[in-house]
């Protein structure tokens, strides 16, 4: 059997010339069996090159196609030392001290194969479920502890028992993947490494819901993960996974994914319903849930991607298991993900409870500039900017809004000492003015209001009086608005104002702004 050169096809490892790559290894060494995983996400060794050795799998990286002859000439088709060598990327410090529960197979197997899913123990998590019935199934989420990943935290379980419950002449599960949030790249990683543990994840909350039909709502801006997504919906199809006999079970399920053009409002599930529906993606009020009235006004399971991604190993392993990992509240693993400026970006997967100082200095390494860190938003651009004094907060949904702030889909983006604060609240105000739906006053008028009134205070306008002004702008925003997008808006502003006062004394405009 030829040697298997693992090359990733992720579109963090295709930004840095994965590609030439894997032609390198192609031109250079014609007899080894090159196999296209996603990444490991360790993002800053991408390319990482992986080859199949008696020892297990050995890295290099970030290897560029000129490093190939080089490396083939020092043996690492044997696994021979090279400076880019890294050793097994399990035994990676980066890698070796997270918990890999629902990205336990990303990188490692080969995304477009269902077989090596199955090799890999795809499929157990689907197979108890169908040996235990809907009912068990589900209570074993409930049981799980595991909260929703795309920003509210609501119990999973309880979501699914509503649509279980609620009476419909059909019933949808919609997976949220347009993962709009700043610096968040999760459910990317998993379209692109491991597609079927959400297919089937999606296939046991149908089950469990009982419902017929899946969606997958992704954005035309992630053109790697719709196409590695829609090869892994034809080849579960294929392979019996999908369509009116699920795994020989006689129940029936399919999925259909569809792309939006990319607009952060359609990330909020009722937009995002409105959206898959064709129409344009608007903000609808609640109630009624859509657990009771979803889409095409039939109750639906709503959920981000990690959280159905994560649903398989709940089943596998149980979910008392699950609920063994976390603190308080928040139970299980957490996908983080490490951006902005920061040394050692990429996917940390790791139990509740890590601060955010253990995140962003250990484990990013501090800045990629070298320079001191100042200021962390969490959370995505609706999340609030964390101080260096606020870095022993631990990652748990409660002990962010105690502070605050908010934990969303995981996004973790790091600043320098550069960072003008002021600036960042002025930008909050008005990225919520371009991305507003319209459809509420405080949200719609309010956000370009707000960026008037910061623009006044960075010129030294009247800026005791501004200052109050704009926090009396965030709370009618927070409270009088219809969704978070408004609503939340004001966690970057007043944070910013907060923790960084000393930038909201009044300066002149950045030549960007103005
Ligand atoms: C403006 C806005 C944008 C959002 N964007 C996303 C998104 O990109 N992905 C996501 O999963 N949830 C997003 N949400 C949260 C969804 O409305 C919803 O709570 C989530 O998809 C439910 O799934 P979960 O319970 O598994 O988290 C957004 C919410 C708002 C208000
Ligand atoms: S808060 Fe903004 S995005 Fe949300 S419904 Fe109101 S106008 Fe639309």
């Amino acid at each position: 059997m030829s040697v298997r050169v693992f090359v990733p096809r992720d579109a963090a490892a295709l930004a840095v010339g994965a590609d030439a790559v894997a032609a390198a290894f192609a031109r250079h060494a014609p007899g080894v069996a090159i196999v296209r995983t996603g990444s490991r996400g360790m993002f800053w060794l991408e390319p990482l090159v992986e080859v199949e050795t008696p020892e297990g799998r050995i890295g290099y990286g970030p290897v560029s196609a000129a490093d190939v002859p080089g490396l083939l000439a020092a043996g690492m088709l044997a696994g021979g030392a090279h400076r880019l060598r890294i050793g097994r990327p399990e035994d990676h410090p980066f890698l070796a001290r997270q918990t890999r529960l629902t990205f336990a197979r990303c990188g490692l197997v080969d995304p477009a194969s269902v077989a090596d899913y199955a090799a890999h123990g795809g499929w157990i998590g689907l197979a108890r479920a169908l040996a235990l019935g809907p009912m068990a199934a589900l209570e074993e989420v409930v049981q799980s502890g595991l909260r929703g990943r795309g920003g509210a935290g609501f119990p999973t379980g309880v979501k699914w028992r509503t649509v279980a419950e609620a009476k419909g002449a059909r019933k949808y599960v919609v997976c949220n993947a347009d993962e709009g949030d700043s610096g968040t790249f999760a459910d990317r990683m998993i379209m692109e490494g491991d597609p079927f543990v959400l297919i089937e994840g999606m296939v046991i909350a149908g089950y469990a819901a009982g419902a017929s039909q899946g969606y997958v709502y992704a954005r035309s801006e992630y053109p790697h993960a719709v196409a590695a997504f829609g090869h892994a919906l034809r080849a579960a199809r294929a392979a019996g996974y999908l369509g009116a006999d699920v795994a020989g079970s006689g129940f029936a399920f399919d999925i259909e994914l569809r792309v939006g053009a990319g607009a952060y409002v359609c990330g909020e599930e009722t937009a995002m319903l409105d959206s898959i529906e064709g129409k344009r993606g608007q903000v609808r009020a609640k109630p009624p849930l859509p657990a009771h009235e979803g889409l095409f006004g039939q109750p639906t399971v709503i959920n981000n991607l990690i959280s159905l991604a994560t649903v398989p190993v709940i089943l596998e392993k149980g979910g008392a298991f699950y609920h063994e990992f976390g603190m308080g509240r928040s139970r299980g693993t957490m996908p983080i993900q490490l951006a902005g400026n920061v040394k050692h970006g990429g996917l940390f997967e790791t139990a509740f409870g890590v601060t955010l100082g253990e995140l962003v200095d250990d484990i990013g390494g501090g800045t990629a500039s070298g320079r001191p860190v100042r200021a962390v938003q969490v959370g995505g651009p609706l999340g609030a900017y964390f101080p260096r004094a606020l870095f022993g907060t631990p990652f748990d949904y409660e002990a962010f809004a105690a502070k605050d702030g908010l934990i969303g889909h995981g996004g973790v983006v790091v600043f320098d000492d550069t960072v003008d604060m002021a600036e960042q609240a002025r930008f909050a105000m008005e990225f919520c003015a371009l991305e507003s739906c319209g459809k509420c006053t405080p949200c719609r008028i309010g956000s370009t209001r707000g960026v008037e009134v910061m623009e006044r205070i960075m010129l030294g306008e009247n800026v005791a009086a501004n200052r109050a002004l704009i926090a009396d702008l965030c709370d009618t925003m927070k409270f009088g608005s219809l969704c978070a997008l408004g609503g939340f808006t004001p966690y970057p502003v007043m944070s910013a104002l907060t923790h960084f006062p000393e930038d909201f004394a009044g300066r002149s405009l950045p030549a960007a702004a103005e």
